[in-house]
């Protein structure tokens, strides 16, 4: 393929991304969006193995690796189950991470393209940008991965003086890297570079460990944004476009995504990074603040009675709807009501479950209608007026301490107002706590009920007892 081909591919490529990202943003335009980044990805891989910098005998080598890595990938995504999405994200990140550091040491070694002057110190500073940011989103997705997957504790590790430990960190990196750019041969580069290299990983590692189980979701998209800025990193070593463009589009929706997260979870970006949020594991039983008194439990047959004499009815889903795959008889349950001219509709927060848009891809998964599916800032003014909510497998998105306990570790998250609706039911299978590890005061108000059980077994009685 000549180089003005490839190029035009690049093009055709980037705007696919572009569009890509666009369709992305929508539930409704995700599949589409989806589609686009399929196609595009195509073109630019093809450009690249065919393109002008690579030689005939190397493509036998690409195709060997694109089949490993092919199949790894197509095992890993038809193994996973969606609940452990989080952890299969932060892998793949460490991988972009890792990729950018191996790059940076071959384009440093590689004497096939000769730079002088200016130009050297250019490629050289990429080189060493390049392996910077690919050695901590390296390490820290490792950590943030064996966090996720239980692997290594959730609590965060608090070094003493670890700020000051950060700061020496930087300088050292600062240090090396005028060494590294005054080395007057590879030789002489090769142990600033290496020395960075060692500093950077330890560095990965210190600021993901610092951070608590609760602040982890932010911390994945933040690491998603790192993984971009090392592709593009990437890109500038090689003289890629295509991949400086690609890696600056995720590093910034990355950014972008970490910020609105940060948001909806009332954290400050900073104090995220710096760590110590978040003790709670999670799954732990609830042990908050004020265990305010009784619950008032209900059965499936009573919950059906009270849906079916509703006018309006909400529901929340959270992480235990995922855990039970319970949507597809959610679904069911809202077709028959709204057939009954029963008003449902779904609340949605933002860090419901364990990943950005988890439930919508539920709910789309199961066909229910886009328009029924409303974000929570659509729909917390109507809980009011609302006859019953259901709360199925959530716990932390519709915690009221969040808004009224100013101790509690989720103070100021903004949650949906369950308990403003005349009556709420939650389904869970205990009195366990959420995430965050926190008791939930909603559990005791007089008008909440209790369905213990699994999401999905309890749903199908309710929908029997309906139907019936
Ligand atoms: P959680 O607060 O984690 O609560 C989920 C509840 O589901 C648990 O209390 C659990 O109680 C119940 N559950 C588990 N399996 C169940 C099953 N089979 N049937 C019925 N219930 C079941 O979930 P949430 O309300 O969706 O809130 C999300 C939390 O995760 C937030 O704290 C958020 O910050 C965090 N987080 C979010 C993300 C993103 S990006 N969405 C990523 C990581 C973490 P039982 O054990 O008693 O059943």
């Amino acid at each position: 393929m000549s180089a003005s081909l490839a190029a035009v591919a690049y093009i055709g490529a980037t705007i696919l991304f572009i569009l890509s990202l666009g369709g992305l943003a929508n539930p409704e335009t995700a599949r589409r969006g989806n589609f686009y980044g399929i196609v595009g990805m195509t073109l630019a891989v093809l450009a690249t193995v065919f393109g002008p910098r690579v030689t005939l005998a190397g493509v036998p080598w690409i195709i060997g690796a694109m089949l490993v890595g092919g199949s790894i990938g197509l095992y890993a995504a038809r193994k996973v189950q969606m609940t452990q999405m989080p952890e299969l994200v932060a892998l793949m990140h460490s991988l972009v991470g890792l990729a950018a550091c191996l790059v940076g040491f071959a384009s440093y070694v590689d004497t096939s393209i000769e730079f002088a002057g200016a130009e050297k110190s250019i490629h050289e500073i990429e080189i060493y940008i390049g392996i910077l940011i690919g050695a901590i989103t390296f390490s820290g997705s490792v950590i943030a991965f064996g966090k996720l997957s239980g692997k290594i504790g959730g609590k965060p590790l608090l070094l003493p003086a670890r700020h000051w430990l950060n700061l020496v960190g930087l300088l050292v990196v600062i240090w090396f890297g005028y060494a590294f750019l005054q080395a007057p041969d590879i030789g002489a580069g090769m142990m600033p570079l290496l020395v960075m290299t060692v500093v950077a990983v330890l560095f990965g590692i210190h600021m993901v460990m610092a951070i608590g189980g609760a602040d982890m979701p932010v911390v994945v998209s933040m690491l998603n944004s790192y993984s971009g800025w090392a592709a593009a990193a990437t890109g500038f070593m090689l003289s890629n476009d295509l991949l400086i463009v690609v890696g600056a589009l995720v590093g910034s929706s990355g950014a972008i995504l970490s910020y609105i997260m940060c948001r909806a979870m009332n954290r400050n970006f900073i104090s995220v990074i710096a760590g110590g949020f978040g003790t709670g594991e999670g799954g732990a039983p609830a042990t908050g603040a004020q265990p305010a008194g009784e619950v008032t439990p209900i059965s499936a047959i009573e919950t059906a009675e009270l849906l079916g004499t509703a006018k309006s009815v909400i529901i929340i889903p959270g992480y235990g709807m995922a855990v039970a795959q319970a949507q597809h008889t959610v679904y069911e349950i809202t077709k028959f009501l709204r057939e009954k001219g029963v008003n449902v509709r779904f609340g949605i927060h933002p860090v419901a479950g364990r990943m950005p848009g988890h439930m919508n891809v539920l709910l789309a998964e199961a066909k229910v209608p886009y328009d029924i599916v409303l974000e929570m800032d659509e729909i917390n003014d109507d809980f009011p007026d609302t006859d019953v909510v259901m709360v199925i497998g959530a716990n932390d998105i519709v915690n009221p301490g969040a808004e009224d306990d100013p101790s509690s570790p989720i103070a100021g998250m903004p949650v949906l107002q369950a308990w403003k609706a005349k009556i709420s039911i939650v389904m869970k299978r205990s009195m366990a706590s959420g995430y965050a590890g926190v008791d939930n005061p909603l559990f005791y108000k007089e008008n909440n009920r209790m369905l213990f059980g699994d999401a999905k077994k309890m749903l199908d009685e309710v929908f029997s007892a309906l139907k019936g």
